[in-house]
């Protein structure tokens, strides 16, 4: 069972079946071994869920969603293993990530042969065209990586900038799911359009509360290293929202190397700042966007499940 998703059968139940195709395309012991864990061990699978929600707007085939629903998981996966390795995280869904347990070299072949695979599959089974709109998003990832990368230890970086680095690694894929779930269920485009913008903002939200808990919340409860950015360098939103008006704070990130007990006192500092406050008021935000974009969807059982979930996500700990 999919814990996120404990109190909709019917969701969880699809997701279990994503699970097995996920298992099935990788059977090899060698790739089995590290990923069977992360696949059991409580992502939410926000993603392929998102996919069939999209998918009931339309001509529900449930295989072929399903599939097309692992397929953007093992992509999210790859993404993550990769993650882990760049900020050198030790933790992911509350266990030793694959690049502390396995080495990263053999994480960078793992996340590599799962992308391989994602390929694999989607010619098996699908069009040019989702071949296309798959790789253009992993090129955003890429792109919005590549920015926060550039950006590392700038305390110039913008609010702006922070919304375009996380439209890409995070809202891009979002939105694809939701796209790319109406179009294989043949929804017109412009149906097509507004469920790819409703999955838009519910990445951004995402992302923001995301970066909330690196600062508020414990390792234990959300399942992967917290208190972490500041250390890799990465100015999020709660930081770049209080370092405009704390010179103290400005004077200290201008110093080459943190020492710890520098980081452990901007983590202070922002925690009771009101950072945190109104970055939970512009997540609120892109919430309320994407709930007066639901209203405007056709009516569908999908869309009180969709606008409880929307909440669940804001209030999340994990
Ligand atoms: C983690 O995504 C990466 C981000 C975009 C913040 P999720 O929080 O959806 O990860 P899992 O799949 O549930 O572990
Ligand atoms: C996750 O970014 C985005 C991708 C995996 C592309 P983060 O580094 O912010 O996510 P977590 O907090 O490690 O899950
Ligand atoms: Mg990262
Ligand atoms: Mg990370």
């Amino acid at each position: 069972m999919t814990k996120f998703w404990e109190h909709y059968p019917e969701i969880n139940s699809e997701l279990e079946d994503i699970k097995k195709i996920i298992k099935d395309n990788t059977k090899e012991k060698v790739i089995n071994e590290p990923l069977s864990p992360v696949v059991e061990s409580g992502g939410k699978m926000l993603r392929p869920a998102f996919l069939l929600m999209a998918g009931k707007f339309g001509e529900y085939k449930a295989d072929r969603l399903k599939n097309l629903g692992a397929i953007m998981e093992m992509l999210h996966t790859a993404t993550l293993i990769h993650d882990d390795i760049i900020d050198d995280s030790h933790l992911r869904r509350g266990q030793i990530s694959i690049q502390s347990k396995y080495g990263k070299d053999f994480a960078v072949y793992m996340g590599d042969y799962l992308f391989c695979k994602c390929f694999m599959m989607l010619s098996k089974d699908f069009n040019m065209e989702d071949m296309s709109r798959i790789s253009k998003v992993i090129s955003k990832i890429c792109l919005g990586e590549m920015r926060q990368h550039y950006a590392r230890r700038s305390t110039k970086v913008s609010l702006k900038e922070y919304l375009k680095i996380i439209s890409g690694k995070t809202a891009a894929l979002f939105s694809l799911s939701f796209y790319i779930g109406a179009r294989e269920s043949n929804c017109d485009e412009r149906l097509c359009k507004l469920l790819g913008k409703i999955g838009y903002d519910i990445g951004m939200a995402f992302q923001i509360i995301d970066d909330i808990l690196d600062y508020s919340g414990s390792a234990e409860t959300v399942g992967k290293d917290t208190r972490n950015d500041l250390k890799q360098g990465y100015y999020t939103l709660p930081l770049i929202y209080e370092f405009k008006n704390n010179n103290k704070l400005l004077k200290l990130l201008k110093n080459k190397e943190l020492e710890d007990k520098d980081i452990d006192r901007i983590y202070e500092e922002v925690r009771s700042s009101e950072g945190i406050e109104k970055s939970r008021k512009l997540a609120k935000r892109y919430t309320n966007r994407a709930f007066d974009r639901i209203d405007k969807l056709p009516e569908n059982n999908n869309k009180v499940v969709l606008k409880e979930i929307l909440d669940k996500l804001l209030n999340r700990e994990y």
